[in-house]
């Protein structure tokens, strides 16, 4: 019988393991059915630990044969691994299991992909290869060999012998088994090499399927100014002989940061002008950063536990986050995490769903690589640097490499090296990691005579678990401008620590005109009675980008909702000085491309949920809407004068000018298309040199409802590219109507190329009907019923990629009444599924508590 009620681990229940594990040799016999794989283990009793049953994780796997010292032994089997007498001192293990890597569909362990063998061992899918101690703190030095006829087969570390039918492989730094990888297959390299900061000569290679060659230069380019950035702010070298990436079609998250052999999901690889959008160029940079960046935070330092996850991710983050400021546009950068902060992690932290950067307790660790775990537990590391400042968190982060370099650690060593190094206290810091929710802060200003006081109020709201929140420490950075728009305060740091405080600025002639929370200072959500009179003057004059931007993006939202809750028209005034702001050439084209953007239609949701109000999301269609043509006809002279501005005339480019200049022209092209009826858009279509330009264009015909053509032409161009296939199976989906874009995805679901095994199709398809806010909640609930049947379909297969994906429904209880019905039963027939998996049961279980 199935256990019905899935085991639950807490973090208060951590005990070391009872052995240490000397070294790890693997023989792996590849076959795509009947792989064996032999390991030797040698376990030296744990001094550290309390006695304990000698207990190896193991799942899936056919036990041919297992040994110690020499001798067979019969160790009892669950369907979590097995148990055996063990001597009392040091020991061989040694075992040979049998699995199968072409019915792997989890994506987990080691499959298959398009015939190519590959790994996933994050964050418990070693126990899918061999019986092991299959936990973060249990690290060790790894030899491994592999047998097959595989031309390519690679693994971790450096290379050994190779020869007729095998290679050999050692990595001479200990790791936890989940960054143990294998490749191999039928693979072909772009290399390059690297030269260390000592002078040590590197390999590298990005290993693609052959025919995909043409798609690894600006991968490699990426890889190499990450080195280097490394190397130049951190200090940090890389430490084997070669490094390795690897593209794999089939991967159910980003890309996976295994010790010297990266796998990569193809689609934050792979690109080219013809078949990359300037996001994925963007993008693909940003993730082979992280990765690399892992080398130290997280591989040469990972965590004790899982619930330690943010200590690597969290600070990976926020260094890729660092390294794409110094390559781009610092400020631009900025105001895209804040957007994606309130687009992603906002939502999650103000749902059911909610859970402290340092989650306590969960029952599938899969389900906790979150926007809050990566996103806020970056904004926390980045709070962390302003409140030291940049030359303690240096010697802090100095620091925390040499005394825990080799450790598994916790986010307590982290926080104590922070205190050793700058003799702060941050007991009361460290509730960032521990009190789930976003922080609510009001603000009321006073003044008299020359004093300007402002009074901050902090209140975080209850979440799962956690009714009732102490004040945290919230860097506010504020700057004060002069009537005329001058900066009387430059920016500066309040330390807000209590429920409620107060600062005072003197020595003003006039009362200011505050700029709170610049630079996106802290993740809250500030909570401030602003007139749209100062709003204005803010968008006008503040020197702060990020508040420039969010004066403007407020203003939208104040106007949206006026539009949806009164049927007021549009604020022109915003409008007005949103314009001035676009026709001032000395800005950013990237940062104007920005500032024409509007909240997104899930955002709005958001904002009037935490208004009170009940998200109508066929009126917020209906506003934006209105408010897009408004535009489009008030800004009739200014869309040529900007569109000349956007055009590049040099050969494609992913650089932050020529991209800049592409996003003010989609901005552009998105508003003209309202006015030609698709004109601009079909010409651009039938120009297009590059997968910018192309896809933007298609997107305005989609939107027009001018598509068929050129969806059948883009088809016919492109049918044989997986990558830029999906972009075509969801942009159809996410360009459409509300009333026809679920019918839509019902069709492209029948479409002979609809690989529903594939993630990155199943989330083109699917993912791309949850984005579309005002289709996903049509009326009727059909979009949410055919969700439910296709998760429903995927758990047997996937279910990691299934609970991720189930998260769209986390925002259900903010709705209508029938749509929550809708919802509601949506979720429940996932949960009444027979065999649920572990994954999928947390999720709607906490989706519906
Ligand atoms: N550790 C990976 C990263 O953030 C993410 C990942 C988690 C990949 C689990 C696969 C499985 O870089
Ligand atoms: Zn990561």
């Amino acid at each position: 019988m199935k256990d019905a009620s899935p085991q639950t681990v807490y973090l208060s229940d951590y005990t070391p393991f009872g052995w240490q594990v000397q070294d790890v040799h693997l023989t792996f016999r590849l076959a795509p059915e009947a792989t064996r794989v032999l390991a030797r283990i040698h376990f030296v009793p744990n001094p550290d630990a309390p006695k304990q049953e000698f207990f190896l994780h193991g799942e899936d796997l056919t036990l041919i044969h297992a040994a110690i010292d020499g001798q067979t032994v019969s160790p009892v089997q669950s369907a979590e691994g097995l148990t055996c007498a063990v001597p009392d001192g040091p020991f061989l293990w040694e075992c040979e299991v049998e699995i199968a890597p072409a019915k792997n569909t989890a994506l987990e362990g080691l499959y298959m992909s398009n015939g190519m063998y590959c790994t996933q061992c994050e964050a418990e899918g070693f126990r899918k290869i061999t019986f092991y101690p299959d936990r973060p703190d249990v690290m060790s030095v790894f030899t491994v060999r592999i047998e097959g006829d595989e031309p390519v087969k690679l693994s971790n570390g450096n290379p050994g012998k190779t020869g007729e039918g095998f290679a050999e492989w050692h990595d001479p730094w200990p790791k936890p088994a989940y960054l143990f990888a294998l490749v191999a297959g039928d693979l072909v390299n772009h290399p390059d090499r690297f030269t260390t900061m000592n002078g040590r000569d590197v390999e590298l290679n990005i290993w693609v399927r052959p025919g995909d060659e043409g798609k690894c230069a600006f991968g490699m380019e990426a890889l190499k100014k990450s080195m280097k950035w490394d190397e130049d702010v951190y200090g940090r070298e890389y430490d084997l002989d070669i490094f390795n990436i690897v593209a794999v079609d089939d991967f159910n998250m980003g890309a996976m940061e295994n010790k010297g052999l990266n796998v990569f999901n193809s689609s934050c690889v792979l690109a080219s002008p013809e078949t990359s959008t300037d996001a994925n160029f963007e993008r693909i940079e940003a993730i082979i950063a992280h990765e690399y960046f892992h080398n130290w935070t997280g591989n040469r330092i990972t965590c004790r536990d899982w619930f330690q996850l943010c200590l690597k991710e969290g600070l990976t983050v926020f260094r890729d986050a660092q390294f794409t400021a110094d390559m781009r546009s610092a400020p631009v950068k900025r105001i895209e995490d804040a957007q994606m902060m309130r687009g992603r992690q906002f939502p999650e932290d103000q749902g059911p769903l909610a859970h402290p950067v340092r989650p306590e307790s969960f029952q599938e660790i899969n389900n906790f690589y979150t926007a809050t775990v990566y996103e806020k537990g970056a904004e926390v590391i980045g709070m962390l640097k302003r409140l030291v400042g940049d030359e303690d968190y240096a010697k802090a982060l100095d620091l925390y490499f040499d005394r825990h370099d080799g450790d598994a650690a916790t986010i307590e060593d982290w926080l104590k090296v922070f205190e050793d190094a700058t003799g702060r206290d941050l007991s009361q810091f460290k509730r960032w990691y521990s009190q789930a929710g976003t922080p609510r802060v009001t603000v009321t200003e006073d003044w008299s005579e020359g004093t300007y006081t402002l009074t901050f109020r902090q209140v975080t709201p209850p979440t799962p678990g956690q009714p009732d929140k102490a004040p945290q420490v919230i860097p506010m950075a504020v700057g004060l401008l002069n009537p005329n728009g001058d900066e009387v305060q430059p920016t500066t740091l309040l330390e807000i620590t209590e429920a409620e405080q107060s600062f005072t600025f003197d020595g003003l002639s006039a009362r200011p005109v505050p700029s709170l929370l610049r630079d996106f200072s802290a993740p809250v959500v500030m909570e401030r009675e602003v007139s749209r009179e100062e709003r204005a003057f803010l968008l006008a004059h503040d020197t702060d980008p990020f508040n420039r931007w969010d004066a403007s993006q407020m203003l939208g939202v104040e106007c949206l909702i006026a539009m949806i809750t009164e049927g007021a028209t549009p604020d022109t005034a915003w409008l007005d000085g949103l314009e001035r702001v676009l026709r001032d050439d000395s800005l950013d084209p990237a940062f104007r491309a920005l500032m024409m953007g509007t909240p997104s239609q899930a955002e709005l949701a958001r904002v009037l949920h935490e208004r009170g109000h009940t998200p109508d999301p066929d009126a917020i269609w209906n506003a934006a809407e209105t408010l897009a043509q408004f535009r489009a006809e008030r800004w009739a002279d200014l869309l040529p004068r900007l569109a000349a501005e956007a055009a590049v005339d040099a050969p494609y480019s992913p650089d932050a000018e020529q991209v800049g200049k592409r996003a003010l022209g989609a901005g552009v092209l998105a508003l003209q298309t309202r006015l030609d009826g698709g004109k601009a858009a079909q010409a651009q279509f039938d120009s297009a040199d590059n997968m910018t330009l192309q896809l933007t264009a298609l997107g305005s015909l989609v939107r027009a409802g001018r598509d068929a053509e050129a969806l059948a032409a883009f088809e016919e161009q492109w049918k044989d590219d997986r990558l830029v296939m999906d972009k075509w199976f969801g942009l159809q989906i996410g360009a459409a109507a509300p009333d026809v874009a679920v019918e839509r995805a019902q069709a492209l679901t029948q479409h002979p190329a609809f690989d529903w095994k594939n993630p990155n199709r199943f989330r083109a398809v699917l993912g791309g009907l949850a984005a579309h806010h005002a289709a996903f909640h049509r009326a009727d609930g059909a979009s949410y019923a055919l969700l439910a049947d296709w998760l429903i379909r995927l758990d047997d297969l996937n279910p990691q990629t299934t609970a991720r994906m189930a998260a769209v429904f986390q925002t259900w209880t903010r709705y209508d009444e029938d749509r929550r019905a809708l919802m509601r039963a949506a979720l429940e027939r996932i949960a009444a599924k027979l065999n649920l998996s572990r994954d999928t049961g947390e999720m709607v279980t906490r989706m519906l508590a």
